[in-house]
């Protein structure tokens, strides 16, 4: 009798005691033999400081929830191919032992294609070298090669972490709501869960993700993994769980993206959604004993060139830097301006789960550094260049990020008057400023339907293209690389012999360029330097938000971090949110690159701002296109 329960029991237990388990009877998840539901919050670490990581567990810990997801981007664990990164802000390792410090289980959503609104999907731009690449599918060798190498690097790592094995892992996503995707190879599924299996064991749940929708759960369920749906307050649960029903008969139901507000893109409305029915549709979802993530619990920030881009009907819009999300905790991890939406979820999730009664970290200090006086500066150019008879893409050139200056020489051998001047740009990705012997032309956007103009030149002239990459594309057509990606024509002649040169950083301040890259004359683009004033004495750095108020689009350095792209004049995001750890003990130098205006006709004028209060909700053009 004794000898039967003890075998029983070893069956159940991993060799440390702990499982993690579906439970199909029963509808329910067994973790060490009991049912077991989890609420979980959505937090990317990287989209947070990793100073403030402790901070934000702490918070959605204090809300009750008794797990965490996160997604792996494979962006930034390989920017070239077979160079990885994991330190520093990359280091996902110690965001998985701070989780289980934090005593909260960890959902993990490693890809390889993530979405999450974030450049290129997670996927790293080197795909792109060859456009035609088949992405999200089983039908390309250097597709599914590119996956299987990054796969053998992350998931041993991650096995040790996995429940059974000591650590918080409970469940891993395979793909992301694949269904979606017009591939709808089941070869891709099968190929990822095999890749898994092998390093992770058989010992853990993986599971799909997919849209409460018929097709999509057509293409993005296999009978071998684990199902679960997606979908926000607008939806009734009972209909969307019914659905899943219909592809999984049995098991705990789950919504793994239960949507707490919704992501900006430039130049459309700020999304909101609204507190009360945020928790009343909750309360409903954990009354049928499901099991929720909520994406997200707090959205954090696009810092540097990592917002992904939108493509609605051929329309691209570029995702904001700040992906606040309207989420329970805000931007800077703080439980919004009223507490509202964090404390109508806090009040459901403790009806289903104990409160765990720890006082919530109060919000971050913010500091209010006030004006900060802007200078130009002479722009060196600070990296190699490329050159090519025919343009190449940014990613063909390895210049993966930011801008690229394409230089060439118009020489023209007939009379002037007999030409017409009409130059072609047809393929900007994403956004072209025009200069014709360093003075400055127009603007041409991939978006423009008209992308041909005249222009005046000598016979001798120098034509630069500057050309912004505003992020990749997250879903749909995602073989849409940056920089041109065809021919440049004057009169129809193909423009040919040109020189590259890749503008990502900060000029290097504290060395004299010998020549300016933008021209010496009072025009955009430049570079900007400013000193933020000190803390008093005795003050550690503080959060702030910087207000960019007169200005019109660029991108922003604080002592060489990249605190992300400006665009006040099409918002709605008007301040960039500035974290503590981003501020040195003195002698903080903030780097402004103008694009299309600076307020710096008069010196007073130019300046921008730091403020204690974000404003993302500023007023947008609803610009057609
Ligand atoms: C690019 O990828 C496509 C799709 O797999 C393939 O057919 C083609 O041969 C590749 N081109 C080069 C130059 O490798
Ligand atoms: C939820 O689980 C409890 C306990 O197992 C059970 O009594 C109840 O019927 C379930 N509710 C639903 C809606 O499935
Ligand atoms: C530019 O034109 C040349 C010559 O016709 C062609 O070989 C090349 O593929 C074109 N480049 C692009 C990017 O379209
Ligand atoms: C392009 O470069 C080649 C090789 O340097 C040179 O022979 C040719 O004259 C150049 N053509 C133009 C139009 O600049
Ligand atoms: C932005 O939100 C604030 C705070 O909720 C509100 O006072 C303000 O009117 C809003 N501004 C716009 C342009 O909607």
């Amino acid at each position: 009798m004794f000898a039967l329960v003890f075998m029983s029991f070893l069956m159940f237990e991993s060799a440390l005691g702990r499982s993690f388990t579906i439970d199909y009877e029963n509808n329910c998840f067994l973790k060490d033999g009991k049912p077991f539901r989890y609420i979980s919050g959505g937090i990317h670490y990287f989209r947070v400081p990793r100073m403030y990581w402790k901070d934000r567990l702490m918070k959605i810990k204090a809300a009750g929830l008794n797990a965490v997801q996160t997604y792996i981007p494979w962006n930034i664990h390989e920017p070239e191919p077979g160079v990885y990164k994991f330190e520093g802000e990359a280091d996902v390792l110690s965001f998985i032992k701070l989780v289980q410090e934090t005593g909260l289980l960890l959902i993990l959503r490693p890809g390889p294609y993530i979405c999450a609104e974030w450049e290129f999907g997670g996927f790293p731009p080197w795909l792109l070298k060859n456009a035609s690449i088949i992405l999200r599918s089983s039908k390309d060798p250097v597709y599914t090669s590119a996956v299987t190498s990054w796969f053998k690097v992350l998931l041993p790592m991650l096995r040790p972490h996995l429940y059974s094995n000591g650590g918080p892992i409970i469940s891993l996503q395979v793909e992301n709501e694949y269904g979606y995707y017009f591939t709808c190879d089941e070869k891709y599924l099968v190929f990822l869960q095999r890749l898994m299996e092998k390093y992770l064991g058989k010992d853990v749940i993986l599971f799909t993700t997919d849209g409460d929708y018929e097709s999509q759960l057509k293409c993005g369920t296999l009978p071998s993994l684990f199902s679960t749906v997606d979908f926000g307050p607008g939806t009734d649960p009972k209909k969307a769980f019914a659905l899943l029903r219909k592809f999984q008969a049995r098991g705990p139901l789950v919504n793994s993206e239960y949507y707490t507000g919704w992501l900006d893109v430039w130049g459309k409305k700020h999304q909101t959604t609204d507190p009360i029915l945020t928790a009343a549709k909750l309360d409903q979802i954990l009354a049928m004993n499901a099991s929720v993530n909520m994406y997200m619990f707090e959205g954090g920030t696009n810092f540097g060139y990592m917002n992904g881009g939108t493509n609605d009907n051929s329309v691209y819009l570029p995702v904001t830097t700040s992906y606040d999300y309207d989420a329970p905790l805000s931007e800077a991890g703080d439980p919004g301006v009223s507490n509202e939406k964090y404390n109508a979820i806090k009040k459901i999730v403790t009806k289903y789960l104990p409160d765990p009664k720890i006082p919530i970290p109060p919000p971050t200090p913010k500091y209010a550094y006030g004006k900060i006086q802007m200078t130009k500066i002479i722009s060196s150019q600070n990296s190699k260049t490329v050159t090519s008879k025919y343009p190449k893409t940014m990613e063909q050139m390895g210049m993966y990020y930011g801008f690229v200056i394409y230089r060439t020489n118009i020489v023209i051998s007939t009379k002037l008057s007999q030409l017409t001047n009409v130059l072609n740009i047809p393929g900007v990705r994403d956004r072209a400023i025009v200069f014709i012997d360093k003075v400055r032309q127009r603007v041409v956007n991939r978006n423009d339907k008209k992308k041909f103009f005249h222009i005046k030149v000598k016979k001798q002239s120098m034509l630069e293209i500057m050309i912004e990459n505003q992020g990749r594309i997250i879903d749909g057509d995602m073989n849409d690389p940056k920089g041109l990606i065809s021919n440049v024509t004057l009169d129809g002649v193909i423009l040919i012999n040109w020189t590259v040169i890749h503008v990502k950083d900060p000029p290097d301040v504290y060395h004299e360029p010998k020549s300016d890259l933008f021209g010496a004359n009072n025009q955009v683009p430049a570079f900007f330097k400013g000193i933020v004033p000190s803390m008093p004495e005795g003050l550690s750095p503080q959060d702030t938000y910087l207000s960019l108020h007169g200005w019109e689009k660029g991108q922003v350095f604080l002592n060489g971090f990249n605190l992300g792209r400006y665009w006040p004049v099409e918002g709605p995001q008007i301040t960039l949110y500035v974290p503590a750890s981003a501020f040195k003990k003195d002698k903080n130098i903030l780097i402004v690159l103008e694009l299309d205006g600076a307020p710096c006709a008069e010196p007073k004028n130019c300046y921008v701002e730091m403020v204690t209060k974000p404003i993302l909700n500023g007023t947008v053009l609803y610009k057609q296109f």
